[in-house]
């Protein structure tokens, strides 16, 4: 698929709807990078456990907040051939997915000036245009003038079977209930925390992935392309 400019793609939705999925496949097939903004917040979630910025679940916001611009993120692809979230040059990409990090990010991520420092790093990434970025606020707050915006979005249901799905095919044990109400806790978080809340772009396109395949995604978003006039004749 060519286009016939660069563009920006700015994809976001609750989660476990499959974005960074659909997000990867519209890089690999545009030949764009992508970012996942959600490791980046991840990655300070681990910086202040490392740092013993977190005790009994109380989080030390002003050394935090200090500590900031010691923080630095980068993506890179491994010897595997995919893509690493590195930490201040470490590749972090397995323990910020891990439970520790995963409890607290939510309450990371709610924090104005670490979304500030972030925010400011993703637009950086993005100034050259090519990227494809998912997150909860990108087309509303990070590239708010983003050529392509897509807001993802599948019923509890469908999301929560897809975890559960995801889990035990990892080989953990887990029951349907506990990934419901995770999911659930999460909804609510992205959508009534004070700073950033999940929110739909008023030019944003909605996709209910719900009962598509990621080839079907991928015919929407080139029909979506089309209708845009950004397709390369
Ligand atoms: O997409 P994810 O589940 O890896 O995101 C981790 C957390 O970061 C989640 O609690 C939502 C938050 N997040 C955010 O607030 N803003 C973003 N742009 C991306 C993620």
């Amino acid at each position: 698929m060519k286009l016939n400019k660069k563009i920006v793609v700015a994809l976001d939705g609750f989660s476990s709807c499959g974005k960074s999925t659909f997000a990867k496949r519209i890089a690999d097939t545009l030949e764009y990078v992508f970012i996942d903004s959600g490791a980046m917040y991840r990655a300070v979630s681990l910086f202040s456990i490392q740092n013993k910025m977190v005790t009994e679940s109380k989080i030390d916001q002003t050394g935090l907040i200090q500590m900031l611009p010691k923080i630095k993120i980068h993506f890179q692809r491994n010897e595997n051939g995919l893509v690493s979230t590195y930490l201040n040059g470490k590749d972090v990409e397995k323990e910020i997915r891990g439970v520790a990090v995963s409890q607290l990010v939510s309450e990371i991520s709610k924090i104005k000036e670490v979304r500030l420092y972030l925010v400011q790093m993703q637009q950086e990434l993005g100034k050259e245009k090519g990227i494809v970025m998912d997150g909860r606020d990108i087309g509303t707050v990070v590239f708010p003038n983003a050529e392509i915006k897509i807001f993802m979005t599948a019923s509890v249901d469908v999301r929560t079977k897809r975890r559960y799905d995801e889990l035990i095919a990892k080989g953990f044990e887990v029951s349907i209930d506990e990934i419901r109400k995770n999911i659930e806790e999460r909804d609510n978080n992205d959508l009534n925390r004070k700073e950033s809340p999940l929110k739909q772009a008023a030019d944003a396109v909605v996709l209910d992935n719900g009962s598509m395949t990621i080839d079907e995604q991928m015919n929407w978003f080139k029909d979506l392309l089309k209708s845009r006039k950004l397709l390369e004749e």
